[in-house]
């Protein structure tokens, strides 16, 4: 059987619904020979911001023993001017779909970086970081409001007619407010979601593992969570989901798209296996085939619940 992998979002097509997440695939240039492009349906850059970031004092990422790790980069990037001249070039255009994610402190700062970015020729969106849990201001404290996240994603929509998708915590007890006020506001999708509060201590040492001391959870135990949500929002909102935590494999993918994702961003686990979206669009396919799905687009949303 010949399995249809492509996804449909509105003029948005992506080849595979396989994406990079933010923050794990770089700037979108360094994995350029270590990465199949045939097999992606888009990459997101790491988060860029209108001013420089030097992110959070070392260590910045520790594994935990119960699985998965704790990263607290803190946004660590060249900034949106030395972006557009320096790494915009090596950008993958043309191989797959780029999107752009966007950090900020402020509603001006979201629109300050977009008016920059929208000079790039063929991208095709934007990701508003509107969840990371490693910086003071912003990040998730403006993710926990739901007014913040509204005014950002209205602010954002006036002056971009490319795609934008909204990124949002986990941190919410109840999804369904912040993600109908994201779609109001005009987002044409939902990243859900961004990484946990965590924290991991060396009881030897007596001494936190991270710089930070708290960070950014990630990985498989995030999956539960992660999954949780996008089964939440789909039951409130009509946009595509774009599915971020945990993935490691095609059956973690199939998943999340019956529980309603429209992509999946694949995240920590191209630290341990940049080569994942190829193998992982082999398991997706070979579910498919064993139970007679000619498209992936149809398992979206198709969970039957017990
Ligand atoms: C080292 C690291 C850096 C990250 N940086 C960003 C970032 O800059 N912007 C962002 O929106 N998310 C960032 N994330 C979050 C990921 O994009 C993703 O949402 C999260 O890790 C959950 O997916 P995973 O469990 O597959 O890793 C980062 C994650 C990691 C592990």
């Amino acid at each position: 059987m010949n399995v249809d992998t492509k996804v449909i979002m509105g003029d948005l097509v992506l080849r595979t619904p396989l994406l990079t997440g933010s923050g794990t695939f770089g700037y979108g240039n360094e994995y350029n020979t270590l990465v199949d492009y045939s097999k992606l349906g888009g990459i997101i850059t790491k988060s860029i911001s209108l001013e420089p970031r030097n992110g959070n004092p070392p260590p910045r990422i520790c594994e935990t023993r119960a699985g998965g790790i704790i990263n607290s980069i803190g946004l660590a990037n060249v900034g949106v001017d030395a972006f557009l001249n320096q790494k915009v070039e090596a950008l993958p255009i043309g191989k797959t779909e780029v999107f752009i994610s966007v950090v900020g402190d402020s509603v001006e700062d979201y629109t300050s970086v977009v008016e920059k970015l929208e000079t790039i020729e063929d991208i095709a969106g934007y990701e508003l970081n509107i969840s990371c849990p490693n910086v003071k201001s912003g990040g998730l404290s403006l993710g926990g409001d739901k007014e913040a996240v509204a005014a950002i994603t209205k602010a954002v929509r006036s002056m971009t007619h490319r795609f934008v998708s909204v990124k949002l915590t986990p941190h919410y007890a109840v999804i369904a407010p912040v993600a109908e006020a994201a779609v109001k506001a005009g987002a044409d999708a939902l990243t859900l979601t961004n990484t946990l509060v965590g924290m991991a201590i060396d009881a030897e040492c007596r001494k936190s593992l991270l710089g930070n001391v708290t960070g950014g959870y990630s990985g498989p135990p995030l999956k539960p969570v992660s999954l949780a949500k996008v089964w939440q929002a789909s039951q409130v909102v009509d946009i595509p989901i774009w599915a971020s935590g945990g993935m490691v494999n095609g059956i973690d993918c199939i998943e999340f798209m019956l529980a309603g994702a429209s992509a999946l961003q694949l995240g920590s686990v191209l630290f341990a296996d940049p080569t994942a979206p190829e193998r992982i669009l082999v398991e997706m396919t070979e579910y498919c085939e064993r139970h007679n799905v000619e498209r992936f687009s149809n398992l979206i949303g198709s969970l039957e619940i017990q």
